[in-house]
This record gives C-alpha cells, sequence and structure tokens, in this order.
C-alpha cells in the first residue's frame, strides 16, 4: 500500500510521516530530501544555477539513498548538511527544474515499487502516485508552520528570526505551488488534516486510523468481489 502524505513547508510532514511509518511497519520515503541533496550536490561542486542542464546532468549521476534515518548522497551521511538554510535556499533550482523532477519522480516509483511505503512531499499523491490508496494533505497556518520552523533551525544551531522564517516561508509557498511541474497541490481524493493546535502523537493517530480504514475497505471490497 502507498500512502501520500503532501502539503507545505512546515505542517509538520516529515516528523508525522516518519512516526507513522514505523507504526504501520511500512518503509518511509523523504522526497524533499533528493531535491536537496541534488541542491547540495551543485552547491559543493560551484555549479552556476542559470545553467539548468548541468545541474540536470549532475542529478542523474547522483546516487541517492534514503534510509529510514539517513540520507547517503554517493555513499556519504548528508542527512545534515541537506537541511542547512544555506541548502535550502538553493533548493528551488532542483525543485524547479522540470528535468529534474522526472528524474527523481522515476527514483521515487522505482523505490516504493511492491513496498508499503508512506511517502511525504508536495506532488506524491498528484504526479508521483496518483493511484496510491491512502493520500493525505497536511497544513497549518503560516504562523504556526513559521514557528515550528524556526524551532528547528535554533536546535540545529541557526540563528534567524520568526520574521525572516515567515517571508522565506511565504516565498517558498508561493514558489512550490506556481511551479510548471509538479507543484504544491492537493490531489482531489486526498483527506485534508489540519495540525494547528494538534500534538504530533495525535495527528499520527488519526492518520493511523485513517490507513487502517483504507485496509478494511481494501480487504472488504476484496471479499465483496468473490
Ligand atoms: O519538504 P522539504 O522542505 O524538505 O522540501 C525541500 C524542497 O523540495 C521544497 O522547496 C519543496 C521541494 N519538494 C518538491 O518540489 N517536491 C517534492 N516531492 C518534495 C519537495
Amino acid at each position: 500500500m502507498i500512502v501520500t502524505i503532501d502539503g507545505p513547508a512546515g505542517a509538520g510532514k516529515s516528523t508525522v510521516a516518519k512516526r507513522l511509518a514505523r507504526r504501520l511497519g511500512f518503509q518511509y520515503l523523504d522526497t524533499g530530501a533528493m531535491y536537496r541533496a541534488v541542491a547540495l550536490a551543485g552547491l559543493r561542486r560551484g555549479l552556476d544555477w542559470n545553467r539548468p542542464e548541468e545541474l540536470a546532468d549532475l542529478a542523474a549521476r547522483l546516487s541517492i539513498e534514503l534510509t529510514d534515518d539517513c540520507v547517503l548522497l554517493d555513499g556519504e551521511d548528508v542527512s545534515r548538511a541537506i537541511r542547512t538554510q544555506e541548502v535550502t535556499a538553493v533548493t528551488r533550482y532542483a525543485a524547479g527544474n522540470p528535468e529534474i523532477r522526472s528524474q527523481l519522480v522515476a527514483r521515487q516509483q522505482a523505490m516504493a515499487g511492491g513496498h508499503d511505503v508512506v511517502t511525504e512531499g508536495r506532488d506524491q499523491g498528484t504526479v508521483a502516485f496518483p493511484g496510491a490508496e491512502c493520500k493525505i494533505f497536511l497544513t497549518a497556518s503560516p504562523e504556526e508552520r513559521a514557528r515550528r520552523r524556526l524551532g528547528d533551525l535554533r536546535g540545529r544551531g541557526e540563528a534567524a528570526t520568526l520574521e525572516e522564517v515567515l517571508e522565506a516561508q511565504q516565498a517558498r509557498d508561493h514558489r512550490d505551488a506556481a511551479r510548471e511541474v509538479g507543484p504544491l497541490a492537493r490531489a482531489s481524493d486526498a483527506v485534508d488534516v489540519a495540525t494547528d493546535g494538534l500534538m504530533i502523537d495525535e495527528v499520527v493517530e488519526r492518520l493511523v486510523e485513517l490507513v487502517r480504514g483504507k485496509k478494511r475497505g481494501r480487504a472488504g471490497g476484496d471479499s465483496d468481489a468473490d
């Protein structure tokens, strides 16, 4: 079974998706980490961001592996390196590149093939896995999302103010939604879950129930067909 979790930055997707996968015994696919890894590779090689074809060529040659708790870029653990503000700021060159998007979507589909997976991103329910059985669109108010992002940054020792985070978030939301290929979008058959004021555990419980409901529906459908 494929469970997709899409939504804007800071809605709580990563924490929720990771815990949901653990609860269900499913594999966890952090697709944002893949775009970040491509951007990090471009940054390290000093690529010219105005040459999208060079970044796409580089992306095609990279080995990107996602395990439950780390991201390996050509075998190196870059889990922390991909989450700095510097990398976050240039990830748009990877995410906005149609060639890279089609490469990474193909990799995501290959990684998920035949497995039980919780996959999180922006286009998972719409582009990567339109046939997924359980689709979730996770949201939270801009202020709540910025507060969470600020907490993450400070936790990693990076200096930032709430205003800066809000401003960067607004620009990112706009780019994510306006992108021609794979924009942030809610699939028409996705279930909306707003996380404002909810504890992570409450959100995870709600999603576990949703997935179990879908599984029961599937089992019921199978026996009906018999
Ligand atoms: O979820 P995140 O913040 O780690 O994502 C990093 C960037 O990658 C963000 O700008 C959105 C983009 N992204 C995307 O375009 N498509 C995805 N499936 C996942 C992330």
